[in-house]
């Protein structure tokens, strides 16, 4: 870490933020926190293996729950990590519903604003062929599903007022409430409710500003998180950005869960990487989609749709965040109230370097910054 220096008026958080988005020289990520056993840093969990049946977890692309490996991170009370849980080849069934299910309407994504609903409610028919047929070599014009930021089901994010809305809900996905309510039971949070989720793409010159989910109304209920794809540096640090963050590397499937102590605390990611291990894919994608056995919960991934999601992961991330937005029995405040507290310019998304955010999306998508903008 001796290369990061502190510039005039910035906080630690930002110092090391800065640290790993740079490119050149390449970040020395030999201070990057792998989850992995005999780490000192890490305390293993013991999860609630009889809270979901070896066939519910299967039917869901999960191993049975006594197979899991989960850890907590020392100085993070309520932050559970869970490496990888999927079976070989199941995977695929989930980044297949993030980019041919979730983002049609009537979710919202990032699109709606430059195109009306019918095309954007096919972002996948637009972009399948191309993607599908897209040499390596060849720089070609990005597809629709390459200009893909986020979606949100359920009750709707705002990016705007940062709130979510009793009027702006869309139904939340099935089979996510069902892949959540599954690491929520393992996890010792059996009233978790899937109320809100939002889907991030990443390429590999995004990063996601410092921020904290404060914007649900209940914070005693857990935040889960789900990446796919490529790698990323993920920042978990304190209530305030002058705690510096720790640097954890996530790879593809891993689930992260933020609850009680860490359920607000700041956190970001300044880069995505290549898994150490995979050449355009990650290990575990680089299998083929299994698709021998039926799940009522989650469509199959065929090997057409799978030549699509893969090359559409050599060179990006996705990552699904599923939050309980109302306390138990609770409901929205009446128009006029704010709820939650008001977000300072300092806490938003989009805090990172907005002065030089590009305008493509008039804010709405200013949280994820591309590397020419910096
Ligand atoms: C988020 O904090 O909203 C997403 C984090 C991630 O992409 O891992």
């Amino acid at each position: 870490m001796s290369a990061a220096v502190l510039e005039q008026g910035e906080d630690a958080f930002r110092k090391i933020f800065r640290f790993y988005r740079r490119k050149n020289p390449p970040a020395d990520l030999s201070g990057v926190l792998e989850f992995r056993p005999g780490e000192s840093r890490l305390k293993p969990v013991e999860l609630r293996v009889s809270a979901v049946s070896d066939q519910d977890a299967g039917l869901l692309g999960l191993q049975p729950l006594h197979q899991w490996s989960a850890y907590h991170v020392d100085g993070y009370p309520g932050f559970l990590f869970i490496v990888n849980p999927f079976l070989p080849g199941w995977q695929h069934r989930w980044v297949r519903q993030c980019l041919k299910v979730y983002p049609r309407k009537p979710n919202v994504c990032n699109l709606d604003l430059h195109m009306n609903l019918d095309s954007a409610s096919d972002l996948w028919s637009s972009s399948h062929a191309q993607l599908r047929n897209r040499s390596s070599q060849k720089r070609s014009e990005k597809t629709l599903l390459e200009k893909l930021r986020w979606v949100t089901v359920g009750f709707h994010y705002n990016w705007e007022t940062k709130k979510y809305y009793r009027e702006h809900q869309s139904p939340f996905p099935v089979d996510l409430a069902e892949l959540s309510r599954c690491v929520s039971l393992a996890c010792g949070f059996p009233s978790f409710k899937a109320e809100a989720g939002i889907l991030n793409y990443y390429h590999m010159d995004s990063s996601l500003g410092i921020h904290v989910d404060e914007s649900e109304l209940d914070h005693s209920s857990p935040l889960l998180s789900f990446s796919f794809g490529q790698s990323s540096i993920f920042l978990l640090g304190g209530l305030s950005r002058e705690i510096a963050p720790t640097p954890m590397m996530m790879h593809s499937g891993d689930i992260m869960v933020m609850s009680g102590a860490s359920r607000l605390l700041y956190h970001a990611v300044p880069r995505i990487l290549r898994h150490p291990r995979g050449s355009a894919l990650p290990p575990c994608l680089s299998v083929p989609p299994c698709n021998n056995d039926s799940s009522p919960v989650i469509e199959p991934c065929s090997p057409s749709d799978w030549e699509v999601c893969k090359s559409y992961l050599q060179s990006s991330r996705i990552n699904m965040t599923v939050r309980q937005v109302l306390e138990e029995g609770g409901s929205f405040p009446e128009e006029g109230d704010t709820h939650g507290r008001e977000m300072t310019k300092e806490d938003s998304y989009y805090s990172e370097d907005n002065e030089t955010q590009g305008t493509e999306e008039q804010g709405l998508t200013k949280r994820m910054k591309t590397e020419e903008q910096d």
